[in-house]
């Protein structure tokens, strides 16, 4: 590699986004790249031409550890669609006109889905005009739905925070045994896809009895029958602890978390989730005049570094790492994807893939690993999620809290 390259983040932050741009800063120093760019707030920020000079935090050990152990996106992150190219050149040109400005050959992107569709058209523009920059994909979601890739870096993460604050919560609400049970549901992120909220499932073993329902968006979601449930688990038990997604949604069509209001929509026309939990709540408390609580683990379940899966850290490092490989190789337009390829133990490589196949693709849970009740997950699930979990790293703390790196 001749020239300099610039990575950005974008899309919902998780528990280890910036160990993937550690991963890349460190392939990219081995190779001897001489600028090793950061863009601030993606590639809406790179339009304007904003970015950061990551030698100044990472030049030494510290900066990468810190890094590894810092949540949230470090470079700042953003939910910018990239507009179709016909029509909208200029913003192409800005962009082309920029990576030569800063004599940048290669451009790594940290993201889900929608970010995966930035890789893509920027490649596909390069393609038509003969244009010689390269753009490569860094895979990055906690909602674990990009196609290809055996799972996705930041899963693994939030995956481990549900399921120890699940453990947690049902410990709780098992404390006072009353004779009429306190009605716990947890609202988990995910949007269209179960992978998060099946986490849930992997609060049970030997210590713990588990969620005594998980309802994923996979299958449709009645009301109706979710009461009945609650008031069967209610007359049998003195706790319940019921895990739900957010993206749960009726017969209709509708997010449970619509039902009566406006929700905000983004760029992506993404609606902002929120509230299932307190909805189901109340209308549990209304019928059947139960004690509930609603839990919303929002952000937390991303950002959670403190609680982050040291195999999904490593895994994150690699991706990006394995990034700046691949296009020291010439390759373009793709996106690296974790290759399971070992069980016990288990065992991950990686491989570059046409990123065509996975932009705008969204994965869901099979529905082999949904139990037929379709309130539960299979022991084929956990085979799959419990490696993902495993492994800490210590924060380093500082006056009793973890210490992050902060952007200047
Ligand atoms: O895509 C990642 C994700 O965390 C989803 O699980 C969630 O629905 C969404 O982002 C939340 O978006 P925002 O951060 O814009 O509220």
């Amino acid at each position: 590699m001749k020239g300099n390259i610039v990575v950005g983040q974008s899309g919902g932050p998780t528990a280890v986004i910036n160990s993937s741009v550690a991963g890349v800063y460190a392939a990219a120093k081995k190779l001897g790249v001489k600028k090793i760019y950061g863009m601030v707030h993606g590639i809406e920020g790179f339009l304007e031409d904003k970015m950061i000079d990551l030698a100044e935090y990472l030049d030494d050990e510290t900066g990468i550890e810190l890094l590894k152990r810092t949540p949230s996106a470090f470079l700042g992150s953003c939910r910018f669609k990239m507009p179709k190219i016909e029509g909208h050149e200029e913003v192409y040109e800005k962009i082309f006109e920029i990576m030569e400005k800063h004599d940048i050959e290669c451009l790594f992107y940290a993201g889900g889905n929608d970010s995966m569709d930035t890789v893509k058209m920027l490649s596909d523009y390069a393609a038509a005009h003969n244009k010689p920059q390269r753009f490569m994909g860094v895979p990055k979601t906690i909602d674990n739905d990009l196609p290809v890739t055996d799972h996705c870096p930041g899963y693994g993460s939030a995956a481990k925070y549900i399921a120890t604050s699940l453990k947690e919560i049902i410990r709780d609400n098992s404390s006072f045994g009353a004779k009429k049970p306190t009605i716990c549901i947890v609202e988990i992120m995910g949007r269209n896809a179960g992978w998060l909220t099946a986490a849930a499932a992997l609060a049970k073993g030997d210590d713990c009895e588990g969620c005594d329902a998980i309802y994923l968006p996979e299958k449709v979601f009645d009301i109706d029958q979710f009461v009945a449930d609650v008031k069967d688990l209610a007359e049998r038990k003195s706790s319940v602890v019921i895990a739900v997604s957010e993206g749960v949604k009726v017969a209709d069509g509708r997010y449970v978390c619509e039902i009566g209001r406006e929700v905000a929509v983004d760029a992506f026309g993404h609606k902002q989730m929120s509230g299932t939990a307190v909805m189901l709540a109340e209308k549990i408390a209304a019928e059947t005049g139960l004690k509930t609580r609603a839990i919303e683990f929002s952000t937390l379940q991303r950002a959670a570094t403190h609680l982050a899966s040291l195999t999904d850290i490593n895994e994150a490092f690699q991706v990006g790492h394995d990034a700046v490989m691949a296009a020291e190789e010439g390759k373009t337009g793709m996106m690296i994807t974790l290759d399971r390829n070992g069980e016990d133990p288990y065992q991950c490589g990686t491989s570059a893939y046409d990123i065509h196949a996975i932009a705008n693709v969204e994965r869901k849970v099979p529905d082999e690993w949904i139990t037929a009740d379709g309130k539960g997950l299979t022991e084929g699930y956990e085979k799959y999620a419990r490696p993902l979990i495993m492994g800490e790293l210590r924060p380093l703390f500082v006056n009793g809290t973890p210490r992050h790196l902060v952007r200047k």
